[in-house]
């Protein structure tokens, strides 16, 4: 089991106070702290190994492209994948969702075709198709969420078809920690001969996710919200997949030639081993350095464990919360089918209002539409409070929070 006690050692930042309480973290969703080990490892990089990668022969320039190659390396075994031909690395999911879009997507969708999403996709997953469908005229199709939030299987089944080209789903759900049955996704999407992007953001942090298990196409996820540092996030694609896409972005690494014919007076130009056809510019080694240094920590810790850590953290809350009259849970009650996100209200005050009063406490979560608007709209919520976990938080924590939360309800 995990003790998250010894855990918050490793996070220099826990040990602040906010407004003279003891700091409690429960914005994870939103990003999450990082480790001495993650914070070292970026130091490091600069302090000694610093150059820029692939470029050069000297020896710096080898250093820093080992250790780049190396995180492709560590992040491909993470969630299982083949190699480091099938990790390329960007800013983050949202960037990992738009390449997609307009390096598959752009050339692939036709004006008869659909693109099927759900109704709980947080924005990054509606708004490149939706624009996307602007160039192309294709349809972009919603599956439906029940009340309860989880995914209605049955609608989805109906709703994907031979004119479905790609289903998109999170595997969970940034707003209500719901975790998505992608296998069940993934037997339908393949059977109408479909490919599948999965949104990893708030599950490759929380549970352990094989890519090959899973049969997915793509999948998209950052390294800010799993223990690493900003800027640095990941597209996974299936080896086969990414070999038939064009590039994304073009410029310098992503091309193996660039030639000028004195004829045509024109350049032609031939791309690059996968992952670098679509890592052009200098990457963010840096970046990749620390989201290295996260992954083996997370391997450390095992990723069953952050599961069953954030499981019974949930479990606890629901349990003390039956205590407060005017908190509302919104989503699924039964800490088994989610992850360590948790939405609420409290009545007769706004989300923000909550959130704030909590600061007041050194408490820290987030309010709004958790950029997930769709689905507050089906829950006819205005916006939602919502508190999310990680391998530091404590019981201690939640019993604190649960205090401060009845304070909240006499305000
Ligand atoms: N997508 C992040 C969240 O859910 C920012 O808070």
């Amino acid at each position: 089991m995990l003790d998250p006690y010894k855990i918050r050692e490793d996070f220099p930042i826990l040990k602040r106070k906010i407004n003279n309480h003891p700091l409690i973290y429960f914005d994870s969703a939103a990003t999450s702290q990082k480790p001495r080990q993650v914070i070292e490892a970026i130091k490091e990089f600069y302090e000694k190994h610093n150059a820029n990668v692939h470029r050069a022969v000297h020896t710096l320039s080898q250093e820093a492209s080992e250790l780049y190659e190396n995180a492709h390396e560590e992040v491909a075994k993470f969630i299982n994948a083949n190699g480091m031909e099938e990790i390329i690395f960007v800013r983050g999911t949202t960037e990992a969702i738009n390449l997609v879009a307009y390096a598959w997507g752009l050339r692939n969708l036709k004006r008869e075709d659909e693109v099927l999403v759900t109704l709980m996709e947080h924005h990054s997953n509606i708004v490149p198709w939706e624009n996307l469908s602007k160039i192309n005229g294709f349809q972009v199709k919603y599956a439906e969420v029940k009340d309860d939030g989880t995914l209605n299987y049955e609608a989805f089944e109906n709703a994907i078809s031979d004119k479905t080209k790609i289903v998109c789903l999170p595997h969970v759900s940034n707003v209500t920690g719901v975790i998505n049955d992608v296998k069940r996704v993934v037997k339908m999407a393949h059977e109408c001969g479909s490919l599948v992007l999965v949104d990893g953001a708030q599950s490759v942090p929380h549970l352990p996710v094989d890519v090959k298990d899973l049969d997915i196409d793509f999948l998209a996820f950052s390294g800010h919200k799993m223990l690493g540092p900003t800027g640095i996030g990941v597209l996974y694609g299936k080896r086969r997949v990414l070999e038939e896409m064009e590039p994304f972005h073009g410029g310098g690494e992503m091309i193996r030639e660039v030639t000028f014919d004195t004829i045509t007076r024109r350049c032609s130009i031939s791309w690059n081993d996968l992952p670098w056809k679509f890592e052009a510019g200098t990457p963010n080694t840096c970046g990749g350095v620390g989201l290295m240094a996260a992954v083996k920590y997370l391997k450390d810790v095992g990723m069953e464990n952050v599961k069953a850590h954030e499981e019974t953290l949930t479990g606890y809350v629901m349990h003390l919360v039956q205590e407060c009259k005017k908190v509302r849970i919104h989503g699924p009650k039964d800490a088994s089918v989610k992850c360590g996100i948790i939405p609420f209200g409290v009545d007769g005050l706004g989300s923000h209002d909550v959130a704030l009063f909590l600061d007041g406490y050194g408490i820290m979560i987030r309010s709004g539409f958790h950029c997930a608007q769709p689905l507050h709209e089906k829950f006819k919520l205005k916006s939602s409070a919502r508190v999310s976990f990680y391998v530091y938080n404590t019981r201690e924590e939640i019993h604190r929070f649960v205090d401060v939360l009845k304070e909240t309800e006499r305000f």
